[in-house]
């Protein structure tokens, strides 16, 4: 513990909360609720839910990455009132009692720290070795996963996952130089990309889409998602409110489809009331997007669409 909270007080980076207040409205909070911070980060969103807090208020946070969880201990010593807990988001039913919850927020993706941080490998800007792993402690760090992966995938997961049309040629010469030399780190796999790709007018680093579709797949982020969205769903109480932030289509999809699951009633049974609302389970509260000053302040709020939902009796 003492060596993760030197690692975290080492880090100089903050994280520039995106869409704090709208996101505290959108919970509704209660000062004597219970809530749930399911990506606590550099808990700029759990200190401010914390600031609307009365004293029988409670949040537990999670978060995967050690560094954030060396944070949170910090502020759980702080104030009694929170308490930090490390873990995947997707496992969060199995921490609380079912029902328990009046309001639970998921701001996906990567903080600023991680990126920020060359020894994290998630920058192909800054020279480190290829990781990419929320959580260092567990599952296959970008280099082992790309030392393996059969050439079909990484392709489907470049194109799927990073929305990049030159995701068989991407895959194609990545096997093909790896039989010769493994990939160790970030830039030298950036600039790899670079190399067989035309160049790129759009001004975006022509490995951008590659680099976030092997992070989406090196940390299961969209499972994780799925098993997220139905943990939440059993640990809200009536009345309480999911609030999720997304940053790119592929998760907002997965929100937006998960709440229409459980808010509306199945096509074609809209004439059958009774049977048909009886299992809805949640009321669809919408989606909104950054305003234009927070945008200008904070370009990362550019892709920001949070969606809100509130559990149904
Ligand atoms: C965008 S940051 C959150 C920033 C935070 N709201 C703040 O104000 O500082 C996302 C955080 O979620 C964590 N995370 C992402 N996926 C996770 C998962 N499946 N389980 C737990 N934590 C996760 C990341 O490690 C990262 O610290």
């Amino acid at each position: 513990m003492a060596q993760q909270l030197n690692r975290a007080a080492s880090v100089s980076t903050g994280h520039r909360p995106v869409m704090l207040d709208a996101a505290l409205d959108a919970l509704n909070v209660q000062p004597e609720g219970h809530y749930v911070d399911a990506t606590f980060g550099r808990g700029g969103h759990s200190r401010a839910l914390l600031a609307r807090l009365g004293g029988e208020g409670r949040l537990v946070a999670f978060d995967r990455d050690p560094e954030a969880v060396a944070a949170g201990m910090q502020l759980a010593a702080a104030d009694s009132r929170f308490q930090m807990r490390r873990g995947n988001f997707a496992d969060i039913a199995d921490e609380l009692p079912a029902a328990s919850v009046n309001g639970i927020l998921f701001d996906f993706g990567v903080s600023s720290p991680q990126l920020d941080q060359a020894e994290r490998g998630f920058s192909f800007l800054r020279d480190g070795p290829l990781d990419m792993r929320m959580d260092p402690d567990g599952g296959q760090s970008a280099a082992e996963w790309l030392a393996q992966v059969s050439e079909t995938e990484l392709a489907d997961v470049i194109y799927t996952y990073g929305d990049e049309k030159y995701s068989r040629r991407i895959a194609r010469a990545i096997v093909a130089r790896r039989s010769e030399e493994p990939f160790t780190r970030t830039v030298e796999l950036a600039e790899f990309i670079a190399s067989v790709l035309p160049r790129s007018h759009d001004g975006i680093h022509p490995a951008t889409r590659a680099f976030q579709a092997i992070r989406i797949a090196i940390n299961s982020e969209l499972q994780a998602i799925e098993r997220g969205m139905d943990a939440a769903h059993v640990l809200l109480a009536a009345q309480g409110r999911l609030v999720t932030i997304s940053f790119h289509s592929l998760e907002d999809r997965l929100v937006k489809q998960f709440i229409a699951r459980h808010s509306r009633a199945p096509q074609g049974s809209r004439r059958l009331p009774p049977a048909a609302s009886a299992a809805l389970t949640l009321r669809d509260l919408g989606k909104q997007r950054a305003s234009d000053e927070e945008v200008a302040a904070n370009p990362r709020s550019r892709s920001a669409v949070m969606r809100v939902a509130e559990r149904l009796a």
